[in-house]
């Protein structure tokens, strides 16, 4: 998939599938499956390194994580999260950041919000990196929202959201990411835009959906009530490991076949 494949996807019974991923080893496997397009998101820095929120996300973590997925994955699209303040410092900072992720491997860069940094999408975009748009509850400003909590749920606020979401196709988003909103509101924003809606928890009516890669294998603690659970990896996990220790304890492990001559 390329950003040209994105607008021939909106239509009915075409729906975008996408999903995080941060290493190499997990990137190859997305790589693998039917999955349209990664995205190294900022949630790497709860998911890989234990912060509490997306904020402690670097441009430089960024950058890291975007190689080893872009190694991996080479014909999907990857798009790479802009961190935390890295779109509010100015054009050079903003600039240098889009940069150092599309020289690391990011074919568009993701950048959460629109108000005080609209000329900035707009200059990342003249200057040929796509831009995908992400409203909603955007996890950078949780400090903002006093929480993880649901956007767009009063009329004004949803009125706002519709009328950002308009102004980011109209600045050239190529995409926009719209996490948890009421599935009603998230399916009058798909309608009004030309450009594709990924959702995460804001319902079916988006035209893809996005889920966080450790989230939907069961792999990463408790994940939010919107996830859907593909496999229980974190169990698999652990009883593979329990299952080591065992043999390792009880000599069983390594067998003569993993013995070298
Ligand atoms: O950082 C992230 O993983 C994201 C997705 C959940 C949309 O922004």
């Amino acid at each position: 998939m390329r950003i040209t494949d994105f607008y021939n996807y909106k239509k009915p019974g075409r729906k975008i599938s996408m999903i995080t991923a941060y290493d190499y080893t997990m990137a190859v496997l997305a790589a693998e499956s039917g999955v349209d397009c990664v995205l190294v998101g900022d949630s790497l820095a709860m998911v890989m390194h234990g912060h509490g929120s997306t904020i402690a996300a670097t441009v430089d973590m960024m950058a890291l994580h975007t190689g080893a997925v872009a190694r991996a994955v080479k014909d999907k699209l990857v798009v790479a999260d802009m961190p935390f303040l890295s779109t509010r410092k100015g054009p050079g900072p903003a600039m240098r950041a889009v940069e150092k992720l599309a020289r690391a491997g990011a074919q568009a860069v993701k950048a959460e919000g629109l108000e005080g940094h609209e000329k900035i999408i707009a200059h990342i975009i003249k200057s040929d990196m796509p831009v995908m748009g992400h409203l909603g509850l955007t996890p950078q400003s949780v400090n903002k929202f006093g929480g993880y909590k649901a956007q767009g749920r009063d009329p004004a606020s949803a009125e706002r959201l519709a009328a950002q979401a308009m102004e980011l196709e109209r600045l050239g988003c190529f995409a926009l990411v719209l996490e948890c909103v009421p599935a009603a509101l998230a399916e009058r924003i798909t309608g009004l835009l030309k450009i594709p809606v990924i959702g995460i928890g804001a319902g079916p009516f988006t035209d893809g959906q996005v889920l966080v890669m450790h989230d939907m294998l069961g792999l990463y603690g408790e994940s939010p009530s919107f996830v859907k659970q593909y496999m229980a990896g974190r169990r698999l996990v652990v009883e593979a490991l329990n299952r080591f220790d065992g043999e390792v304890k009880s000599s069983v492990f390594p067998e003569r076949k993993q013995c070298r001559k």
